[in-house]
């Protein structure tokens, strides 16, 4: 039996982790549990799952669950959400939280010794050698959740990572794969949150529109597989059959291919090196699907796919300067208060204006995380 403690239980990766523990309740077990603020489906979770510890955002939403459910402890706020990974004992954190937000708890799991299922790209993108200097500090597995980082994780199985000539990460482009950047300048938050392949929270569904999110992965795949960036590709490809490819120095090129599912890599990362059944899954049937396109990235149209290679490559604090701007920015895009435009033109200004600092502490990086935020909110 593991036992899983899970945070963003109420998001799409959290509500889809759900599905598979309650598929396999001889494999798994939910011990723990952080949410924000959809404290319905918390009380539906706590009735269906009985964690042992939940955290939320709100106080007053945190002292209403302990009247409803007087047996379990409720946390709540920063601390809480700590308390959620780590304040009962379990084999596996899958962080699944939204945000950089994700970073102090991920880090606290790590000390504990715990392996980690990691959906938080944020986490990565903020903090990423931090992260991975702990995981290794504390000898502790960081397994993707994030399907092309997943994709890569499967295709590396028994590879020598010595002989990997690149990491090709593949992109859906999102609900305006189409549009000029003329055409973007009037769409709405509507028209963005339609994206053609998969249903994910709303701010990853912008992020993959302005194509922040493959901006993100790359940096994710720069910190999880050791890579250099001048050996990450980027490769539109429509349909999301082929999840991403490792290119070896033998010009061989190994890829996952299956339907855009994220259950699959969900229940990867907590079955590995196993595979077990998927209970409703769609099997990939490519006669039915004929013919698979591919194009390459086009750095002009996709702008903010070039700031995460910018921000990456400079390193030191510009991808935590550019995460929490592109965080910020799409909250004030979501609430109309900017437009999608608007989105990149404050990333850019504002890593124009960070002065990097190398080889920054977590001290250093929350205070980055927070100025940027301020900066951000004063720009608007
Ligand atoms: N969705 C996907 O298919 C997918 C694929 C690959 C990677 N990822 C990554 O997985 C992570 C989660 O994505 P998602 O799409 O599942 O997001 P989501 O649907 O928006 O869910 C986010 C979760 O985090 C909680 N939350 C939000 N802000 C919080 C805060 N400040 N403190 C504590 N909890 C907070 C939400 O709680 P409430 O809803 O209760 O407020 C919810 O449980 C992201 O890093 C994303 O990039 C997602």
């Amino acid at each position: 039996m593991k036992k899983i403690n899970l945070l963003g239980a109420t998001g799409s990766i959290g509500t889809q982790t759900l599905d598979i523990i309650a598929a396999n309740p001889d494999r798994f077990t939910l011990t723990s549990m952080s949410a924000g603020k959809n404290i319905q489906k918390v009380s539906e979770i706590i009735t269906q799952f009985k964690p042992k510890l939940v955290s939320v955002m709100n106080e007053k939403d945190a002292v209403f669950l302990q009247k409803e459910f007087p047996d379990i402890t409720i946390v709540h706020g920063e601390e809480g959400l700590i308390e959620a990974a780590v304040g009962i004992e379990a084999d596996v954190l899958l962080n699944s939280v939204i945000g950089s937000v994700g970073l102090k708890p991920t880090l606290a799991a790590i000390e504990a010794g715990m392996t980690i299922a990691i959906a938080n790209k944020e986490t990565l993108v903020a903090a990423g050698d931090l992260v991975v200097q702990a995981a290794k500090q504390y000898n502790v597995p960081l397994v993707p959740v994030d399907s092309e980082h997943s994709a890569l994780f499967q295709s590396l199985n028994g590879e020598n990572p010595k002989r990997i000539t690149q990491l090709i990460l593949t992109a859906s482009g999102g609900s305006f794969r189409e549009f000029s950047r003329d055409q973007l300048q009037h769409v709405t938050v509507e028209q963005a949150l339609a994206h053609p392949n998969w249903s994910m929270g709303n701010k990853l569904t912008i992020d993959s529109a302005t194509m922040m999110n493959k901006g993100l992965e790359v940096i994710e795949a720069h910190h999880l597989f050791a890579m250099p960036y001048d050996q990450i590709e980027c490769l539109l490809h429509k349909e999301s059959i082929i999840h991403s490819m490792v290119e070896f120095e033998d010009t061989s090129v190994m890829a996952q291919l299956g339907s855009p599912d994220m259950r699959v890599p969900i229940q990867y990362a907590l079955t590995y090196p196993d595979r077990i059944l998927m209970a409703n899954a769609k099997r990939l049937r490519l006669d039915e699907i004929g013919k698979l396109h591919f194009e390459k990235m086009d750095f002009e149209r996709f702008k903010a796919l070039s700031f995460a290679y910018d921000a990456g490559r400079e390193g030191g604090t510009m991808p935590t300067v550019m995460n929490a701007a592109n965080e910020v920015a799409v909250q004030l895009f979501m609430e109309g208060r900017i437009s999608f435009m608007q989105i990149e033109d404050i990333i850019e200004q504002v890593m124009d204006e960070h002065e990097t600092i190398n080889a920054p502490s977590l001290e250093e990086i929350l205070e980055t995380d927070r100025i940027t935020r301020k900066k951000v909110y004063g720009i608007v």
